[in-house]
């Protein structure tokens, strides 16, 4: 059994219900460029950087643009999602995720976040959670994102932590790999099939207990 002493989560989808307000902003901006997005084609986006993201949809769409276009529509989509976040209450973190958090706290480990997102610390305030996490790394932070496994490497040096003795908590496909090259343990958050190549996966985290971590 793997002794594991530190947890990283990633943020939108695991720990909060922001991967929708995400989905809903792409699609709006395919929409307007004259092309669909459909929850299927999203899960390639999920855990992706906001420009990596735009790139996938261009060459969906088959657009080619300048950097200042693509600048612009990142901005436009990232105005669209903040316009979503603005309104979100500190009751929209997934069921049970703020609760496990701090049970693993407790329990002694390590706690560091792993988002590729630049909003993130805007969203950890809303939730009142900020001081949960001994590091916050974040898509600030960052100069390659997921799939590679940087984000995750920094949170573990953050916590002075092998990469062996760290899980990682993700809803992506793109994160479950960058855990997995990084060396880590990987719990997928969601759909069994679609994080098929984590270590173990969770539907959520209800009920979920650290005998989580006996499963590794
Ligand atoms: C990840 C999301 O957490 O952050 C992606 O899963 C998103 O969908 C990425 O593109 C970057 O987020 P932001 O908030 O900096 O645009
Ligand atoms: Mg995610």
């Amino acid at each position: 059994m793997a002794e594991i002493k530190a947890c990283i989560f990633d943020l939108d989808g695991v720990i909060v219900d922001t991967a929708k307000y995400h989905y809903r902003a792409w699609k709006r901006l395919c929409n307007k460029l004259g092309f669909d997005l459909t929850e299927e084609e999203n899960e390639s986006l999920k855990g992706i950087s906001r420009e990596g993201s735009l790139n996938i949809l261009l060459k969906k769409g088959g657009l080619s643009l300048s950097d200042n276009k693509k600048a612009d529509l990142t901005a436009l989509k990232n105005g669209w999602y903040l316009e979503f976040i603005e309104k979100m209450k500190a009751d929209e973190a997934l069921p049970g995720a703020i609760e496990f958090i701090k049970a693993t706290k407790e329990s002694g480990r390590k706690i560091a976040l792993g988002s590729s997102s630049r909003n993130a610390l805007k969203i950890l305030e809303t939730l009142e959670i900020v001081d949960l996490f001994d590091a916050v790394i974040d898509g600030t932070k960052v100069s390659r994102g997921k799939p590679d496994p940087q984000t995750f490497q920094l949170g573990a040096e953050a916590l002075k932590m092998h990469p062996c003795e760290c899980v990682v908590f993700e809803d992506a496909q793109a994160g479950v790999e960058a855990a997995l090259a990084g060396g880590m343990y990987i719990i997928g958050v969601g759909n069994k099939t679609t994080l098929n190549r984590a270590n173990h996966t969770i539907e959520g985290f209800q009920n979920v207990g650290m005998e989580i971590f006996e499963k590794l």
